[in-house]
């Protein structure tokens, strides 16, 4: 229960102990909050990354722990058999010294980095344990008393989780070689905490249960070790549930606390968030709330004691080299090029503040764009009503409409039930109307089953019933709501979850049989009501909020997916086609729900 607790009092003294702590500031910086929360917040430091001052001006202020990125691993440490090279990692001891920092030690036994003379050689199992013996106990030996943590072994079970990895020191020595490296560690230093690190067993899944029933088997056999590195190198989105991310929070939580039920500590070892194609506002905010949603799991779970970054600024990710990873645009980290913290930093700075009961950091509206299953809400700006009485936010012209919730309305073609709910015009589009008498003026709101579409149609001449209802109603008078539920509003493609809901004019003579068409439109169990007006006609449609495909709970700033476009019909064919959303010019929203804009809905009564 209270491990957290002691660790970090024990951390604190250590602390404490060092020299001069850092002054208070006026804004708060991540260390400082991190402490008020009883966590420690770290970053992989590579030596040269020293030389420069703003970094090291960035690193001291933000971070009250340091990882090697790479002066503790094999291949530098102790290149040539019996030869140790501890200069690169001493000095970053000192500098985490000076700093009041805690060091975490990475790594001593990894199947990467190892020294040509270690890889290729050929050991008997004697001769191997005691190489590994040799090197553990002088590196730990060096920095008994400094490195309070030691990632004793990395990787050790195979990508997929499938058992354990083969590697040289397993070949050599067999499976024991992990209980031999613990003990070897906590004889050479047994205060050090030391952990087993690794990658993909983040969330549940094949490769944590294996991580878990290692780490179990360590235990059981009263292997000294105290803790569980959760790596964290993950995608944009990896921690959105409602897109089954692997790292979601419900995911990661249950794994730490099953580890913390086995006594062990756990830490993030080494986060970043890497993403596909450019870096984009979208990118950036879905990217904070990623770090976020970690951060947070990791404060609301006992055993998780360190939340650590794989680097400070974007220009030194290891991401950026081709080696790791193929996208040159990546910027994983809180920290951009010049330094400047990103959304994600304050993402977890304004997490802090508020779970130790601070001033905020950011709006609610703000952490609410980050946390957005999406983030595509980011290019919309801050919502503002022109008029009060109105129920919700002024439209963003082709980007984004404000949807009330809940509001009661009655499908009968009338419009009294639907005041002061926004209306948006829709004339433009890449067919206009040769004598420009033909718009429309729609509205969207739900109650607590159905989602509601208004269409106020101006035309001076109706023309339906023409056409094959079910495949050519597009080509006469018909109205169009297009919804992208499926929570990727990228996607480029109709899957389920995804329709085009056309309504034909047609409608006036059948009410009792909807008329509809449109890719996937059955699937909306769509009910419409349409009538003439003075200067056109009025379609009112309803679909519920739960069908066989979706279940669309509105939530506060949740957005869909959402498309408006009207055909119009002066003899034969459609001559008129407008559309509301801004990116869908060429009349591609049938086959193409990424150029759909956003329907947002909006809580009338928070
Ligand atoms: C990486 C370093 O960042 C690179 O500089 C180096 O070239 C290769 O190793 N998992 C780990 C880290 O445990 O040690 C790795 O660090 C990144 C993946």
């Amino acid at each position: 229960m209270f491990l957290k607790q002691m660790f970090w009092i024990v951390g604190v003294l250590v602390l404490l102990l060092g020299t001069g702590r850092s002054t208070a500031q006026d804004t708060p910086t991540l260390r400082e909050l991190a402490e008020q929360n009883n966590i420690y917040i770290g970053t992989a430091v590579y030596t040269y990354h020293l030389d420069d001052p703003v970094h090291v001006e960035t690193l001291g202020r933000e971070f009250n722990m340091l990882t090697p990125e790479n002066e503790a691993k094999a291949c530098v440490i102790q290149p040539e058999q019996g030869k140790f090279n501890f200069e690169p990692f001493d000095e970053l001891v000192a500098f985490a010294e000076d700093h009041d920092m805690v060091v975490h030690g990475h790594t001593l036994v990894w199947h990467q980095c190892m020294p040509d003379w270690l890889q290729n050689g050929d050991f008997s199992r004697e001769e191997a344990i005691q190489i590994l013996k040799d090197h553990i106990s002088t590196v730990v030996g060096h920095y008994k008393g400094r490195v309070k943590i030691w990632d004793v072994v990395n990787e050790a079970i195979a990508g997929s989780g499938t058992g354990l990895r083969e590697t040289p020191w397993q070949r050599w020595i067999g499976d024991d070689y992990l209980d031999l490296a613990f003990q070897f560690a906590h004889e050479a230093d047994p205060d050090a905490l030391l952990f087993y690190n690794d990658y993909g067993a983040e969330g549940i899944g094949a490769k944590s249960d294996a991580v878990y029933e290692l780490v179990k088997g360590l235990v059981e056999r009263d292997v000294p070790i105290n803790g569980v590195g959760l790596q964290m190198h993950i995608t944009v989105k990896d921690t959105v549930s409602e897109l089954g991310g692997r790292v979601a929070p419900e995911k990661l939580r249950q794994n730490i606390e099953r580890l913390g039920e086995l006594g062990l500590q756990v830490q993030i070892t080494e986060m970043d968030v890497a993403f596909l194609g450019q870096f984009t506002e979208e990118i950036r905010q879905q990217q904070a709330g990623d770090f976020r949603r970690v951060m947070e799991t990791c404060l609301n779970t006992e055993a998780c004691t360190a939340f650590i970054t794989w680097g400070v600024s974007d220009k030194l990710s290891w991401l950026r080299d081709p080696q790791y990873s193929d996208n040159p645009n990546n910027a994983p980290l809180l920290f951009d090029e010049s330094y400047q913290p990103k959304p994600a930093y304050y993402a977890v700075l304004d997490l802090l503040a508020r779970q130790a009961g601070l001033e905020p950091i950011l709006s609610d509206d703000e952490v609410a764009v980050m946390m957005s299953s999406t983030g595509a809400a980011a290019d919309i700006p801050e919502p503002t009503k022109s008029d009060p009485a109105q129920l919700a936010p002024d439209s963003v012209p082709g980007v984004a409409y404000y949807a009330p919730f809940p509001v009661a309305i009655t499908l009968d073609g009338q419009t009294d039930d639907w005041a002061n709910i926004p209306r948006v015009t829709v004339d433009s589009g890449p067919v206009l109307p040769a004598d420009n008498d033909t718009s429309m003026i729609f509205a969207v709101a739900a109650d607590a089953k159905m989602l509601y579409f208004l269409a106020e149609v101006q035309d001076s001449k109706l023309v339906y019933g023409t056409h094959d209802p079910a495949s050519e109603w597009y080509l006469e008078d018909s109205v169009e709501f297009y919804l992208n539920t499926t929570g990727d509003l990228k996607l480029a493609a109709y899957e389920p979850g995804v329709v085009q809901l056309g309504l034909p004019a047609a409608n006036l003579t059948q009410p009792e049989q909807p008329l509809f068409g449109g890719g996937n439109s059955a699937d909306a169990q769509v009910s419409v009501v349409a009538v003439e007006t003075e200067t056109g006609y009025r379609v009112e449609a309803s679909v519920p909020l739960l069908t066989k495909v979706w279940l669309l709970k509105p939530k506060h700033l949740k957005p869909l997916g959402f498309q408006v476009a009207l055909n119009g019909s002066s003899g034969t064919d459609r001559d008129t086609k407008l559309i509301w959303s801004v990116y869908d010019t060429q009349d591609q929203s049938w086959s193409n729900p990424s150029l759909f804009g956003q329907l947002i809905f909006w809580d009338v009564k928070r």
